[in-house]
């Protein structure tokens, strides 16, 4: 009998006809993220769930006591409580791999975007503010020959590292739980404790995940290490940075700017002090979003999620999970 499988979010067709093959499909049609109670009720009699960043805890998995495994559309994975998954027997895949390279790429246009004022420059043209008579006030930095140094040096962080030594020629330092000797040989990146690299880097690049151990990581004690020309770019996730500490460290100068694809709060609140600062530039948390790695993504999501349920073909089970 095929498995019945609760979508919580509209995926591209060819995705749903593939699970549709396997399993017998209950979806959330409805305007806007789903709700709570149709999530609940979505689930009633679901062994699987295809979600992107919905929270998977005790309450939620309570409610659906046929529930065998979870597959979220994203590498990521900070929206599954590991415990409660572990106390339920509940499976949770992820999708890794497939959006390195889109990930890599917009971590250089925020680097990019703010060593050159790319956003603040684009708004100063179209307000018709362009005189020719600026001199230097409009000039950036360079990011080619500079140093980066990459918090975090998954397959994303080499991406990111190939750009910059091969594209850029930067010095690439990185700092991770486990060292990579096979990353430095091939890509000629050298390990730093976080506090060197910290206090050398010219653009400083977070790619952690979020865990327990990570939450906070980089907080007023950090900026406060850093050079006060140095650029701070987050791809990772809001909650491993200190935001208050972030604001302060970009109006006191402490910093020259910052580039974020993610906070704390998502949708950031129109009233957030970033949005009035020039030398942040602020994106929608879009790293993996282009139309193929989107796409790659679902389809992932939906293979690893028949595996799971059927036991058929790899899935790719997060790693506290395995
Ligand atoms: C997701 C991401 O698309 O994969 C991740 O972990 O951050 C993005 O690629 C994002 O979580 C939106 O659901």
């Amino acid at each position: 009998m095929k498995p019945t499988i609760y979508i919580d979010r509209i995926i591209p067709a060819e995705v749903e006809a593939y699970l549709a093959q396997h399993c017998v499909i209950k979806k959330w049609e409805g305007a806007g993220p789903v709700t709570n109670e149709a999530l609940i009720e979505g689930l009633r009699g679901a062994q699987g769930l295809l979600t992107s960043g919905t929270a998977i805890n005790e309450e939620l998995l309570a409610a659906a006591p046929q529930l065998k495994a979870v597959s979220t559309i994203s590498v990521g994975y900070n929206h599954f409580d590991i415990e409660a998954m572990k106390r339920h027997s509940v499976a949770g895949t992820h999708t890794p791999y497939v959006l390195d390279e889109t990930v890599a790429d917009l971590v250089f246009a925020l680097m990019l975007g703010t060593a050159r004022r790319v956003g603040e420059l684009d708004r100063y043209v179209k307000e018709g503010r362009w005189t020719g008579k600026e001199g230097s006030s409009l000039f950036g930095v360079d990011v080619h020959h500079r140093k980066l140094g990459i918090i975090g040096m998954g397959r994303i962080g080499e991406s990111v590292a190939r750009r910059a030594r091969f594209g850029f020629e930067m010095e690439v330092a990185y700092y991770n739980r486990s060292r990579k000797q096979a990353v430095e040989d091939k890509l000629g990146v050298q390990y730093a404790e976080l506090n060197e690299l910290l206090e050398t880097s010219d653009f400083i690049v977070m790619l952690t995940p979020l865990t327990p151990g990570t939450a906070g990581m980089i907080g007023r004690e950090q900026f406060a290490r850093m050079k006060r020309s140095a650029i701070f770019i987050n791809a990772s996730r809001g909650q491993t940075i200190d935001e208050d500490a972030l604001v302060e460290a970009l109006q006191n100068g402490t910093i020259l700017a910052a580039g974020l694809d993610v906070y704390n709060v998502e949708p950031i609140d129109p009233s957030h002090p970033f949005l009035s600062m020039p030398n942040v530039l602020t994106l929608p948390h879009l790293g993996s979003a282009t139309s193929q790695t989107r796409f790659d993504m679902a389809m992932l999501a939906a293979r690893n999620l028949v595996a799971a349920l059927t036991g058929e073909g790899e899935a790719y089970v997060v790693e506290e999970l395995r």
